[in-house]
């Protein structure tokens, strides 16, 4: 398969070369171009894939034998993953933010970048009959597919948005907690998602979000990798920036309640074959302190 660099996928899928207008356009078009090649990725994932074990470019471990052993290393325990519909768990998220969540019945529960649906059955367990679950996904394979397991699990009361994180096809204080599961990291527009977060959640609504961030800058040659990008590390934002983007939304009393740092190969499994000659030269797979995930928690103030 061939490699391509974020700029060379951008400007190939838009074709408009070095002709560009204003800066304001070009970055436009550049957060389009990354929200194509990752929409791309997770369409082929959602229509092939069986476990992240079977391909790259995945936010999942190289390590992991099947989707369900490597959700058990981030933070599942069999019983959840026995209690949703098998095809929700493509082994995609980085933590398990419903362990944390303290749902309760009859919450309105809305997933930024649902995937397959996963934590969206699982939150569906918590809040029962009088709650709601809204998942949402940019990705209409990914869509259709968690549009099916929750058929096959006789859910009603999960419903799957096709839309962007960024323009949430959701109303002004609709949910009692925002989710996430390895998504924002995926964002050109970081800020944006969390505003919105915030926009959805009612007063002294919750934010729960389970990510990956930077701990110190990456090489280059992982930064530039558009596969890096899709697998959730080369668009990853520095921790400390990422928790004060959560504060400038608006946030509340602002947490890191969990936090694993991953050597970058482990993260992205297909940096090992598209990138090992770059980065094992310079040992940079290798060593841990690159990359984290994080669990963030954070409160949407009672009177704004
Ligand atoms: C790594 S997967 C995680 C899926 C799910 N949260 C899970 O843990 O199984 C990322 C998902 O986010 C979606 N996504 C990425 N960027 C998005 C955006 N800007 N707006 C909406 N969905 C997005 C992708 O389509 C994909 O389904």
């Amino acid at each position: 398969m061939k490699t391509y660099s974020i700029k060379e996928w951008q400007f190939s899928a838009y074709g408009f070369g070095n002709l560009m207008e204003t800066s304001n356009r070009v970055d436009k078009m550049k957060k389009e171009g990354i929200r194509e090649i990752v929409r791309k990725r997770y369409a082929e994932i959602a229509k092939d894939k069986s476990s992240c074990c079977d391909s790259s470019s995945s936010c999942c471990q190289s390590t992991c034998d099947t989707s369900a052993d490597y959700s058990t290393s981030v933070g599942y325990n069999e019983e959840e993953l026995k209690a949703v519909p098998e095809d929700a768990n493509l082994g995609l998220g980085c933590g398990n933010p419903i362990a944390l969540s303290s749902l309760k019945g009859g919450e309105t529960v809305l997933d930024l970048g649902s995937g397959p649906g996963l934590d969206c059955f699982l939150a569906a367990n918590k809040v029962g009959q009088r709650g709601k679950v809204i998942g949402v996904d940019m990705t209409p394979e990914m869509i259709d597919r968690a549009r099916r397991n929750a058929v096959k699990g006789n859910y009603k009361n999960v419903e799957f948005r096709l839309g962007e994180i960024e323009n949430l096809p959701v109303a002004d204080c609709t949910a009692d907690i925002v989710i996430s599961n390895c998504v924002i990291n995926l964002s050109p527009d970081k800020e944006r998602v969390f505003q919105e977060a915030f926009r959805a959640l009612k007063p002294c609504g919750r934010l729960l979000v389970s990510d990956i961030v930077l701990l110190r800058e990456l090489p280059k040659s992982v930064k530039n990798d558009a596969q890096a990008y899709v697998a959730c590390v080369a668009g990853a934002e520095k921790k400390d920036k990422y928790l004060e983007i959560i504060k400038n939304a608006g946030f509340q009393d602002v947490k890191v309640i969990k936090e694993t740092q991953f050597p970058i190969g482990d993260v992205c499994g297909d940096i090992d074959s598209q990138g090992a000659q770059r980065t094992s030269k310079k040992g940079v797979q290798k060593e841990k302190n690159y990359v984290a995930s994080i669990i963030v928690s954070a409160v949407k103030p009672k009177n704004l």
